[in-house]
């Protein structure tokens, strides 16, 4: 059997493992995948989604065959030789990545047993090292994942750049891990351990300051009457910038960037440096969400017994992730200036509800536009395009919109009767071209 067709070794199938697993899997390579949570092993096993993520379904189903499922760690290093380290690294209290279940799954492990350990969770710079110290002779390689949510198997079957950092003497096992990734294509970094854990960090770094940026020129623009679509649209035009991630809307959230800004944050503090920039970063991510309350204010005054629709819960569209989504924040803060908050979306609901309890699910947007007196749009969902937003306004008590993403049509809304409001763009209805953002 070639080096490439022993099993792959997946620990942890939640967005990254078992997008890892059924990509590998689609790749030709059988693979064992290792849950600690029973029930999810078990659904898996019987074939049954237990996230939203556009194609994945499709590609398990075809991959049924070459993929097994199991909570039995002895199963996978009996089987597999590379594991792939994909368990999740919260935040803890103090901001620093919780790195406690890479640590329960390095402690199954032995430096004799043959395996190679690959890291895909997000772990800060230091983490290769320390586990190399305490488990010397076990070849690691960091291989951070870049993959986004929403477009998960997409990005992993279409890399941009595969990282890979390993220090001497692991070089085999870096190599196992390129032969892998080679038939996808993109191109492969090789890089030392703690370069590659950076690589990670300062990526989603980078990418959550951007937003940041364009935000906070959105607010600039609300003050002298330009529009944020068309200083983006401007700025992107310029290589050296870049139109992606140039988009104002009311802040990032998710599973990734809130933790590792600020995990990178903690991380240069932890060394005595203070990283000034991600500080910004982060009030202004924070600061974002709010705003929205003054928009609504600004046409209703208090919010108090007002009834205010949420459209979108999730943290971007195409997923039901609701972990650090923008709307946990704003259901809480229109809550707590007493509106009452009713809400829906496409696919995160479920998850939602667990997570919104005070708030009312609405089994349709326009059920949750019902009677409102103001709706916010949160998550850009294709579905919220193609509303019926005429009937909208018409089931509204008051048909006030804030464009959280700036993704519907101003000038469309404006005419069905809309006061619209969306992020750095004028609150007047004007003819501008700014109309296609
Ligand atoms: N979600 C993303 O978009 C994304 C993208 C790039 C990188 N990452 C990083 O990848 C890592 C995983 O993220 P995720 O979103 O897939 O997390 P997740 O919470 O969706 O999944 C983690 C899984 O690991 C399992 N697990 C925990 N301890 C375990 C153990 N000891 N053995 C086996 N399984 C165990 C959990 O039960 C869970 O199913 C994180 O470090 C994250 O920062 C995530």
């Amino acid at each position: 059997m070639s080096e490439q067709r022993q099993p792959v070794g997946v620990i942890g199938v939640g967005w990254v493992g078992l997008v890892t697993a059924a990509c590998f899997a689609e790749l030709g390579h059988p693979v064992i995948a290792r849950d600690i949570l029973p029930e999810k092993v078990e659904s898996l096993s019987r074939g049954e989604l237990t996230i939203h993520e556009p194609e994945l379904g499709d590609l398990l189903r075809r991959n049924a065959e070459r993929i097994t499922f199991t909570t039995d760690m002895e199963e996978l290093l009996a089987g597999a030789r590379l594991l792939f380290v994909c368990v999740d690294t919260p935040p803890t209290y103090s901001g620093d990545a919780d790195l406690s279940r890479v640590r329960s799954v390095v402690a199954d492990l032995s430096p004799d047993g043959g395996h190679v350990l690959v890291m895909k969770s997000t772990v800060p710079a230091g983490t290769g090292e320390s586990i190399r110290r305490d488990l010397p002779g076990l070849p690691y390689v960091s291989c951070p994942e870049f993959l986004k949510e929403g477009s998960a198997v997409k990005d992993f079957m279409h890399p941009d750049r595969v990282v890979i950092g390993t220090d001497a003497g692991d070089e085999a096992g870096a190599a196992a891990v390129a032969a892998l990734y080679e038939p996808l294509g993109g191109e492969i970094l090789p890089t030392d351990v703690a370069s590659a854990e950076m690589i990670k960090l300062a990526s989603n770094a980078f990418l959550a300051t951007k937003i940041s940026f364009i935000n906070e020129i959105a607010n600039v623009c609300e003050e002298v009457g330009a529009d944020v679509g068309e200083v983006s649209r401007g700025m992107g035009l310029d290589e050296r910038i870049g139109s992606s991630f140039l988009r104002a809307g009311i802040g990032y959230g998710g599973s990734c960037f809130p933790k590792d800004v600020s995990a990178l944050k903690m991380l240069a503090g932890n060394t005595g440096y203070h990283f000034q920039l991600l500080t910004a970063v982060i009030e202004v991510n924070e600061l974002q969400k709010r705003r929205v309350v003054g928009k609504l204010e600004k046409h209703l005054g208090s919010l108090l017994g007002k009834r205010v629709a949420l459209l979108g819960l999730a943290f971007k569209p195409d997923t039901d992730d609701m972990r650090e989504a923008s709307s946990l924040v704003l259901a809480a803060r229109l809550q707590g200036e007493g509106a009452e908050v009713v809400a829906y979306d496409p696919v995160a609901s479920e998850r939602a509800g667990e997570m919104l309890g005070s708030v009312e699910m609405a089994d349709s947007a326009l059920e949750a536009l019902d009677g409102v007196d103001a709706a916010v749009l949160v998550t850009e969902w294709g579905e919220f395009a193609e509303l019926d937003w005429a009937e909208a306004a018409a089931r509204m008590a008051r048909p006030l919109l804030v464009d959280g993403r700036n993704f519907l049509d101003p000038v469309k809304l404006r005419a069905l009767g809309f006061e619209y409001e969306g992020i750095g763009k004028s609150s007047v209805d004007a003819p501008t071209p700014a109309a296609s953002d």
